[in-house]
């Protein structure tokens, strides 16, 4: 055997061996979890696209910077970063609680949406019991359950491309201690109907906690998925009637963008009354633009707010975070103006897709997800265009970010080059 090949195979017993040791050492449950996998940035790609200019749509991050009084809090915030952050993070508590007419205490704040998810689940489960949701929907659900040992039960969604909430009370036994909904979902931007949130509260056990993610509520303008009729240059397009891909439920999704009635969306906060089991949970990284500073809120029956006060960290939210919160609620009809473009450059997205022929789910958030022959080839020849979205293979579809109105157009460009006249 050559030198070096004889010392690969040493260092890979080696690490085999480390590895062994350090299963003992860790949780049997977070040996099992994968680590979470943001989407590509720039600067990964930079090599690869020539020249060309690079659109970040795989985040579902604003593609604008945070608002103007943000931005001078955030300075402002700076030169009092020898402090400790406020701990409890009264002064933004406050500031939400009257923006929402929420009481104080029934609001929470965490180092961005993804930690509230953690804590929450910190705070709720135990080994042996479940937490149900739709799939495919965001991870975290799925990773917070891991950490704590408990068992996750993921139900396909309906053709709609919104969570089946029939199908979730179906799964809820004894041991089921949360539900997740999200709505619009990511990945679909589908939400769930008025309806049927109404129907499947009267029906779900009482020792459930249901947690309602409205991690991209401000974007939504009408009705739910299927709400069809798009504007594009003046011309009226219904999205593709195509029937749902063959194989699509058995992959656990299937594209339906014929245009039913479209059923008003459940608007979570109308849910809320501080009693019974129902959390809504916001965030300021998307519509307000804040996604690189981290914070998270939401609405909680008291005792909640008070157990997740007890796991989380002492001072989870920093200073410049809070500051920056506050100005953004502060800020005036600028969320409502990024929202309306957002909606522009949606309905913009989603007529090109239609008039490619591609299927997608008609989104009430600030991506779409589009229906591809092939998503991981799609996704390399977009990203070799400057375009970065995030591939789901295993669903067949690409969630492609609303990015600014270049963004939209270099966008609707390269489909036209990779789509046009392919399907
Ligand atoms: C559905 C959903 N919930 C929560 C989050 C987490 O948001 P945050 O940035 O506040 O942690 C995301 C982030 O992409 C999301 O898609």
């Amino acid at each position: 055997m050559e030198r070096s090949a004889a010392r690969g195979l040493f260092l890979r017993l080696a690490e085999g061996c480390l590895k062994m040791e350090w299963d003992s050492f860790l949780r049997p449950c977070v040996g099992r979890m994968q680590a979470y996998q943001p989407g590509l940035r720039e600067e990964q790609i930079r090599e690869l696209v020539s020249g060309a200019e690079i659109y970040k749509l795989s985040s579902n991050e604003s593609p604008l910077p945070p608002f103007p009084e943000a931005l001078v809090a955030m300075s402002e915030a700076l030169g009092r970063l020898n402090e400790y952050p406020e701990g409890s993070s009264h002064r933004l508590r406050a500031a939400l609680a009257e923006h929402y007419g929420v009481a104080p205490e029934q609001i929470l704040v965490g180092n961005g949406t993804n930690e509230l998810l953690t804590l929450i689940a910190e705070a709720c489960l135990e080994p042996g019991d479940n937490v149900v949701y739709g799939w495919p929907s965001f991870v975290v659900y799925r990773y917070s359950a891991q950490l704590l040992g408990a068992e996750y039960r993921e139900v396909a969604l309906g053709t709609n491309g919104a969570f089946d909430l029939d199908a979730l009370l179906e799964r809820i036994d004894r041991r089921t201690k949360i539900v997740y909904i999200c709505s619009p979902n990511n990945p679909t931007g589908v939400c769930v109907s008025a309806t049927a949130l109404d129907d499947f509260l009267r029906r779900v056990p009482r020792q459930v906690l249901v947690v309602f993610d409205a991690a991209y509520d401000e974007f939504v303008t009408c009705g739910f998925g299927g709400a069809a009729v798009l504007a594009a240059g003046g011309a009226t397009v219904t999205p593709t009637t195509a029937a749902p891909a063959p194989n699509a439920a058995a992959r656990g999704i299937a594209i339906h963008a014929a245009a039913p009635p479209a059923p008003a969306p459940a608007a979570p906060l109308a849910y809320f009354d501080g009693t019974r089991p129902f959390v809504v949970l916001k965030t300021f990284s998307k519509a307000y633009a804040l996604a690189g500073i981290r914070v998270g809120f939401g609405f909680a029956p008291k005792p909640l707010v008070e157990a997740v006060e007890r796991v989380r960290e002492p001072f989870n939210v920093n200073t410049v975070a809070q500051a920056a919160a506050i100005a953004s609620l502060a800020g005036g009809d600028e969320l409502e103006r990024r929202c309306a473009l957002n909606a522009a450059g949606r309905e913009r997205l989603e007529a090109g897709f239609a008039e490619l022929g591609l299927k997608f789910f008609p989104s009430q958030a600030n991506f779409v997800w589009v229906e591809v022959p092939d998503a991981e080839h799609a996704f390399d020849q977009l990203l070799r265009r400057g375009i970065i979205v995030r591939p789901f293979p295993a669903g067949g579809g690409l969630r492609v970010g609303v990015g600014d109105a270049a963004g939209v157009n270099r966008t609707l460009e390269v489909f036209r080059e990779l789509f046009g006249g392919s399907q």
